[in-house]
């Protein structure tokens, strides 16, 4: 990947990352907002005034009383700092959690490194994993807990040998017990750290069954916490939806009826069924994440 790659990469976090900030606090995103939020992150102004210069160079219409009003606002979530307008960065807080997720995507890529063809699986569970939350309303430190734990969930499979975990056809009874403990070494390796440890319980039981079935602990329904349930789902589903090294990929519709046939026996009845009326908005994320593994850019 470019430099120039990265730096818009990180960019478009930190623009998704204040507009979810933004939104929090009640804050309409209008067009001009926008707009000028591109301004203050890529244009690297010194002042105020050359903020406003340069949006109306964009957008004639726009008053001062605006720019001074999106400062304020970026200001008051820590994503500006006007201590000294001729430096505008990121406020502390801020920027650690963007540090936080990265560190997170670094992680996951070290167990995509190892198990290529599954690469990419734990971005998109984690993808549709927010999706969900956001359908069902979860709160915004759940949301985000949801979220970084999909995207570690199978992050155990570090330690399950390369022979089990790249195996073509159907495992040994051993072999699938061995892989059988990658939750567990997942919520183990989570466990070292304090921040991560809250999410340990979530990726220990992201292959329960919420008819109690599952594996590691058998716990069923609400014994498992929500962020498991949702991410069982997804997992699924992308599971179901690629190319695995023992199956051609199964198409949507098939998947979709798997789902709803495992109401209540695999899933969770009903984070299944907010993901059922909902299908068209959870499948885009894989569908476009799909679309550009066939055309890489
Ligand atoms: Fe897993
Ligand atoms: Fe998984």
């Amino acid at each position: 990947m470019s430099k120039d790659t990265v730096n818009f990469h990180r960019t478009q976090m930190k623009k998704e990352m204040v507009l979810t900030k933004l939104r929090k606090q009640g804050c309409r995103i209008t067009r001009q907002r926008r707009m000028l939020l591109d301004v203050i992150l890529e244009e690297e102004c010194a002042s105020c005034k050359e903020i406003y210069y340069k949006a109306s160079s964009h957008d004639p219409t726009i008053g001062t009383a605006t720019v001074y009003r999106m400062i304020n606002l970026l200001e008051d979530i820590g994503a500006i700092s006007r201590k000294n307008m001729y430096r505008i960065s990121y406020g502390t807080k801020l920027e650690n959690e963007i540090n936080y997720h990265e560190i997170i995507e670094c992680i996951t890529c070290a167990l995509d490194a190892k198990d290529p063809y599954t690469a990419g699986h734990s971005q998109r569970v984690s993808d549709m994993a927010l999706k969900v939350c956001e359908l069902i309303g979860l709160k915004e430190e759940d949301k985000e807990k949801i979220h970084i734990a999909a995207h570690l969930h199978d992050i155990g499979k570090i330690g399950v040998p390369d022979a089990v975990l790249n195996k073509e056809g159907k495992l040994t009874e051993e072999e699938f017990e061995s892989m059988k403990r990658h939750p567990a070494i997942g919520a183990d390796i989570l466990g070292k750290s304090h921040k991560l440890s809250e999410l340990s319980d979530i990726v220990l039981m992201h292959h329960e069954r919420f008819d109690g079935k599952g594996y590691p602990t058998g716990k069923a329904g609400a014994e498992i916490p929500i962020g498991a349930r949702i991410i069982a789902i997804c997992d699924s589903i992308d599971a179901i939806t690629s190319n695995r090294c023992y199956r051609k990929a199964h198409d949507f519709a098939y998947c979709y009826e798997e789902i709803e046939k495992n109401l209540g026996k695999m899933y969770d009845p009903v984070v299944g069924r907010y993901v059922l009326d909902n299908w068209d908005e959870i499948i885009s994320v894989v569908r476009r994440e799909t679309e550009k593994r066939a055309f890489p850019a």
